[in-house]
């Protein structure tokens, strides 16, 4: 969708006041492209709306963890979610304070866990007993605490994509309710543990803010007898608007709907998506257009490798022309250049007629895009370009990947 950083001016498009099409005369297509000042922008938006909760925003670094966000973003006073090792290396390498970091994951290894533990980060998100076992120990043997909130699962529906909701029973993330008082009622067996925390996430791109306000009341249940807690982390999920006629929630409603509830707690946010997807869009060319069956297709030079949710989850993506031109409309399907049939960007949508050589923008990429990218068909990943805060300056801050790299590990 377009935006304040992400619009046209005089039919060309611009990301801040770069024009689109400079960026790609310098390095080609496919290629990312993020305004680092609408990224900042959104974070001001959801920082502003939990002030009065005195919530703490940690950005989760999976929606997209390329460096130069992450300092931008850390210089700006966000703290980082992350969800492995990697991610707490990459949140360190970005300047963040260790205790302005959590750690969540439902499968976090033990050399994952000594890495935070070694780095005192600030919350380690519990999702199993057995991790309380590794932990302690870990944190023993170093003469350590770790300060721990435990994940809850507590059964609701979120309004969201099944594939990405995560507070259903069903669901493998988090403990019940049950566990969470078997912990806390055994918390002498795990010495070093400092419990005081509950995290819950409920799911992302959540579609309003009921499933969120019923977690929490069932987490405040469940926590009441337990005043150690007083820190509620209650996640990601605030929407992005992928499609104009979409009605959603922003920051401020969620906020408002849980002032009742949290005024007394210590609140912490991990919003990923509405942070940066609306700040990023992958470019693409046209290589080729053809027709049969009755269809006509675009095949860009981009795909699933480069932007996968179309494909994993039916996700729409606006597609746009970086110039635009008066003409006619056409029907099309819009796909990749990957050999599978379920590489496809855009089915039967209505577009400006496209010819090869055409520049197209895919736009609010920049979250959970590039960092689920693969090589699959050996292609290399694309490069991410950022528009600094200044609007002005733009740089390569990820190069494009060469062939070189793709056999770099092998022997
Ligand atoms: N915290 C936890 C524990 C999470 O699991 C997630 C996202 C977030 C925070 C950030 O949620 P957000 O604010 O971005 O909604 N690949 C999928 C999204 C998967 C989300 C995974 N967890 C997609 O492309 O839609």
């Amino acid at each position: 969708m377009l935006n304040s950083s992400i619009r046209y001016q005089d039919d060309r498009l611009y990301c801040d006041a770069i024009p689109v099409q400079t960026i790609v005369e310098q390095v080609g297509t496919p290629l990312y492209l993020y305004s680092l000042r609408r990224a900042i922008e959104n974070y001001h938006q959801i920082r502003d709306a939990f002030a009065g909760l005195g919530g703490h925003v940690h950005y989760s670094a999976k929606a997209n963890a390329n460096l130069s966000l992450l300092r931008a973003l850390v210089s700006a006073g966000a703290g980082i979610d992350c969800v492995s090792g990697g991610e707490i290396y990459k949140a360190l390498l970005a300047g963040c304070a260790p205790e302005q970091i959590v750690f969540a994951g439902v499968g976090k290894s033990a050399d994952d866990l000594r890495y935070a533990v070694e780095h005192r980060i600030g919350w380690i998100n519990i999702e199993n007993e057995a991790e309380c076992q590794v932990i302690n120990r870990l944190a023993s043997e170093r003469g350590q605490t770790a300060r721990i909130a435990l994940r809850y699962n507590p059964d609701v529906s979120a309004n969201t994509i099944s594939k990405i909701a995560t507070g259903h029973s069903g669901a493998k993330f988090g403990l019940s309710a049950d566990a969470i008082r078997s912990i806390l009622e055994r918390q002498a067996e795990f010495p070093t543990l400092r419990i005081q925390g509950i995290h819950i996430h409920i799911g992302s791109q959540l579609g309003d803010t009921l499933a969120t306000l019923e977690a929490v009341r069932s987490t405040l249940t469940l926590i009441a007898p337990y005043h150690q807690i007083r820190t509620i982390d209650i996640g990601g999920g605030i929407p992005t608007q992928y499609r104009s006629e979409q009605a959603l929630p922003n920051p401020a409603a969620f906020a408002s709907a849980l002032m009742p509830y949290l005024g007394s707690y210590d609140v912490l946010i991990e919003p990923g998506r509405s942070i940066i997807a609306d700040a990023g869009l992958v470019v693409a060319s046209v290589l080729y257009t053809k027709e049969h069956g009755g269809q006509k297709f675009v095949v860009l030079d981009t795909g699933m490798t480069e932007l996968m949710r179309p494909a994993l989850y039916d996700a729409h993506h606006e597609i746009v022309p970086l110039t635009r031109r008066a003409g006619e409309f056409e029907t099309v399907d819009v796909v990749g250049p990957v050999c599978e049939t379920t590489d496809s960007l855009a089915h039967a949508r209505l577009l400006p007629a496209l010819s090869p050589g055409d520049l197209v923008a895919l736009l609010t990429a920049g979250a959970y895009g590039f960092v689920m990218a693969s090589t699959y068909n050996a292609r290399p990943r694309p490069p991410e370009v950022v528009v600094d805060l200044d609007g002005q300056t733009w740089r390569v801050a990820r190069r494009r990947e060469t062939w070189d790299d793709l056999i770099a590990h092998e022997s």
